[in-house]
């Protein structure tokens, strides 16, 4: 078994867009309307917005290969490109996502492993990221990894609004 992470550039767009529409599909698609759902995957993972992203230097995307086949990807986010104003500091993981059959496998953690290698490579004192209050899985993953709740915030799953956790790390 092979376990590598590779940085995403603007020319794996679709490969990224395959990848987050399928894991978001199967992360929420059993506690959400498919109108819901059409619509944030419509916003949030549209080609432009992806190649967007890509593009900014403040937000960086990996994919987590297992035996050579993508399994899951990270994205963070530093200064002005983190979702909530955290300051220069902090580190945002906005997304984590491992495709289902790769779950347990111990990959969520070479990610999140990844996000605070670079954040102590950049001398964030934090790591932050939210986390759907209904994300029972997620948040267990979480704690595990030594993040604990912080606040919270609302967010729009198409014209629903609910309510995220924010859960930090602090980097000694
Ligand atoms: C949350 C997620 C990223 C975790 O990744 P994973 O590859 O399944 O987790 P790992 O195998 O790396 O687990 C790392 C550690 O956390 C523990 N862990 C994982 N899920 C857990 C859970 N639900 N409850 C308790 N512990 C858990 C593991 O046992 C492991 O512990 P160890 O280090 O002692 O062996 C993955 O389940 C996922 O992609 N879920 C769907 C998408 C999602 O919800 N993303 C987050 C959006 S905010």
């Amino acid at each position: 078994m092979t376990i590598n992470i590779k940085k995403c550039t603007l020319e794996d767009s679709r490969k990224l867009q395959e990848i987050s529409y399928e894991t978001f599909n199967e992360t929420f698609k059993h506690q959400n309307s498919p109108e819901n759902m059409n619509a944030y995957l419509e916003r949030a993972f549209n080609l432009k917005q992806l190649e967007k992203e890509l593009s900014n230097v403040s937000s960086q995307f990996f994919f987590v290969y297992f035996n050579h086949e993508v399994a899951g990807y990270l994205k963070v986010n530093t200064n002005d490109a983190q979702s909530e104003e955290m300051g220069d500091e902090s580190l945002e993981i906005e997304r984590v996502y491992i495709k289902k059959k790769f779950q347990k496998h111990g990959l969520g953690k070479h990610l999140l492993n990844k996000a605070m290698e670079m954040a102590m490579e950049r001398s964030k004192k934090k790591i932050w990221l939210g986390v759907w209050e209904k994300n029972e899985n997620a948040i267990a993953f979480y704690k595990k990894m030594g993040f604990v709740q912080t606040g919270a915030h609302s967010f729009y799953m198409g014209d629903e609004e609910q309510i995220d956790f924010i859960m930090t790390k602090t980097l000694i």
